[in-house]
C-alpha cells in the first residue's frame, strides 16, 4: 500500500484549502526555478528517467513524447495541450486533480510547456466540467497574479494558460479531434502522420498529454525521478489515480502504487467486493474501452500496463469497474455499445456502421432473441472494425465485445436457448445490418 509520505495528490479528497497559500504549504511551486534552471534537456531527461507513461490510456512514455518536439522553433510557435476532456466511462480522477488540486496542475504546465519550447498552454476541459473549470480557472488567476506564469514571470519562462471548455462530445478526448475543436471546428480525429509535434493546433508544434500526466511532473522533479521509478513494478512505475466504481462495499478514488494487486485494492480502499469475493464475475480494469477479465484471472493480477494487456485487456485510464454475480453482462456491453454508437463521429465507414450493428444485435443478444451463428457474425464485425479507422474510438468500441464473446460466450448461447425454449409473443422479427 502506497504510504502517505510517496503521495503527489494530498489533496485528493478536498479537505484542505485549494487555494494557492495552502497548495504552497502542501509542496506546490516549490524549487519550480530550480527545475527550470536544469533546461529543456535536463526536464525532458528525468521524466524520461522517471519511467512515467501517459494516464489518458495508451501508456506512453511521456518524457519520449515531449522530446518529439522541435529543438528549435522554425517561427511556428509551440503548443502544450492538455487534454481534461475525460470522458471514458468509469474514469473520474482528472476530476478530483482540477478541483481539488490544482495548483500541480499549473506548475505541470509550466514545467511541460518549458521542456517543449511552448509559451502557450492549452486545458481542453469537459463540458459538464462545470465547476471543475471555475476551481481551475482560479488557480490560473492566482498563479497569474502572484507572477507564477504569465509574462516577465518569477521562473523567466514566458508562459500563458488558457482553459478552454468543450461541449461534452466523448470524441473531442482524442487529440486530433481535441485540436480540431479548439480550433472551432467540428471535433472530427484527423489521419495522422503528420503528427501533432509536427502539426498540431493550428498547424504549429504541439503535444497533447492528460491532466494527470503532466500533474505529477513538479512532484517527480522535486523528489527525483529515481524516486518516481522505485515506486511499482518495472516499466510500470509511480503512483497512479485509480477510479473504482460498481460492486465493491465502497467506491472511491484512490492514489495508489502502479501495479497493486485488484484484491489489494479492493480490500483496502473498498471494503471489499459487494457479498464476498466468491460474488465476483468480472471487472472492466481501464474504463469502458478496454475488456472485460473474468474474476479468477483479474482476482490476483497487479493493475498495470503490461498485466493486464497480458490478460487481453487494459489498464486504460485505470477506471475500475467491479461487476458482481447479479451483473448481466450481455446487457452491460450492449448499453456500451450504445455509447460507441451514440459517440462515433461519423468519418469512418467501419466505425459509423459497425457500432450501431453491433448494438442492435447485441440488444437482441440481450433478451437471446438471437442465433448462435451471429455471435461468431459479431465478433467478426468488431474485427473488421479494429484497425480498421481513423482513430482508436473504433477499437474502443470493438474491443468490450470481443472480452464478452471470449469469456462469457456460454451466457449468450444460455440466453439464446431459453429465448427458443419460450420465445416471446408479438416479438419484433430479427434486426440484422441494415
Ligand atoms: C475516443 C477517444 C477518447 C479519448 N479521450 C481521452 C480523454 O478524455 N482524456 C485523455 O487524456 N485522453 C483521451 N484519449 C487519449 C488521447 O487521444 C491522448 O492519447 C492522450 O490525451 C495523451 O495523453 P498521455 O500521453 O498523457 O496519456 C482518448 C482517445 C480516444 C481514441
Ligand atoms: S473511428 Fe469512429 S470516431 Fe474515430 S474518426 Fe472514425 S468514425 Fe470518427
Amino acid at each position: 500500500m502506497l504510504s502517505d509520505k510517496d503521495r503527489i495528490f494530498t489533496n485528493l479528497y478536498g479537505l484542505h484549502d485549494v487555494g494557492l497559500k495552502a497548495a504552497m504549504m502542501r509542496g506546490a511551486w516549490d524549487g519550480t526555478k530550480g527545475m527550470l534552471e536544469q533546461g529543456r534537456d535536463g526536464v525532458v531527461n528525468a521524466i524520461k528517467e522517471s519511467g512515467l507513461r501517459g494516464r489518458g490510456g495508451a501508456g506512453f512514455p511521456t518524457g519520449l513524447k515531449w522530446s518529439f518536439m522541435p529543438k528549435e522553433s522554425d517561427g511556428r510557435p509551440h503548443y502544450l495541450i492538455v487534454n481534461a476532456d475525460e470522458s471514458e466511462p468509469g474514469t473520474c480522477k482528472d476530476r478530483e486533480i482540477m478541483r481539488h488540486d490544482p495548483h500541480l496542475l499549473v506548475e505541470g504546465c509550466l514545467l511541460a510547456g518549458f521542456a517543449m519550447g511552448a509559451h502557450v498552454g492549452y486545458i481542453y476541459i469537459r463540458g459538464e466540467y462545470i465547476r471543475e473549470r471555475e476551481a481551475l480557472q482560479r488557480a490560473i488567476d492566482e498563479a497569474y497574479y502572484a507572477k507564477l506564469i504569465g509574462k516577465n514571470n518569477k521562473h523567466g519562462w514566458d508562459f500563458d494558460l488558457y482553459v478552454a471548455h468543450g461541449a461534452g462530445a466523448y470524441i473531442c478526448g482524442e487529440e486530433t479531434a481535441l485540436l480540431e475543436s479548439l480550433e472551432g471546428k467540428k471535433g472530427q480525429p484527423r489521419l495522422k502522420p503528420p503528427f501533432p509535434a509536427n502539426v498540431g493546433l493550428y498547424g504549429a508544434p504541439s503535444t497533447v498529454n492528460n491532466v494527470e500526466s503532466i500533474a505529477v511532473t513538479p512532484t517527480i522533479m522535486r523528489r527525483g525521478a529515481g524516486w518516481f521509478s522505485g515506486l511499482g513494478r518495472p516499466n510500470n512505475v509511480g503512483t497512479k489515480l485509480f477510479c473504482i466504481s460498481g460492486h465493491v462495499e465502497h467506491r472511491c478514488n484512490v492514489e495508489e502504487e502502479m501495479g497493486i494487486t485488484f484484491r489489494e485494492l479492493i480490500e483496502k480502499h473498498c471494503g471489499g467486493i459487494r457479498g464476498g469475493w466468491d460474488n465476483l464475475k468480472a471487472v472492466i480494469p481501464g474504463g469502458s474501452s478496454v475488456p472485460m477479465v473474468p474474476a479468477e484471472q483479474i482476482k490476483d493480477a497487479h493493475m498495470d500496463f503490461d498485466t493486464l494487456r497480458d490478460l487481453r485487456s487494459g489498464l486504460g485510464t485505470a477506471a475500475v469497474i467491479v461487476m458482481d454475480k447479479s451483473t448481466d453482462v450481455i446487457a452491460a456491453i450492449a448499453r456500451l455499445s450504445y455509447f460507441y454508437k451514440h459517440e462515433s463521429c461519423g468519418q469512418c465507414t467501419p466505425c459509423r456502421e459497425g457500432t450501431g450493428w453491433m448494438w442492435r444485435v447485441l440488444q437482441r443478444m440481450v433478451k437471446g432473441h438471437a442465433e448462435k451463428r451471429e455471435i461468431d457474425m459479431l465478433l467478426d464485425v468488431s474485427k473488421q472494425i479494429e484497425g480498421h479507422t481513423i482513430c482508436a474510438l473504433g477499437d474502443a468500441a470493438a474491443w468490450p465485445v470481443q472480452g464478452l464473446i471470449r469469456h462469457f460466450r456460454h451466457e449468450i448461447e444460455e440466453r439464446i436457448d431459453l429465448y427458443s425454449a419460450n420465445p416471446q409473443p408479438a416479438e419484433e422479427p430479427l434486426q440484422a445490418a441494415e
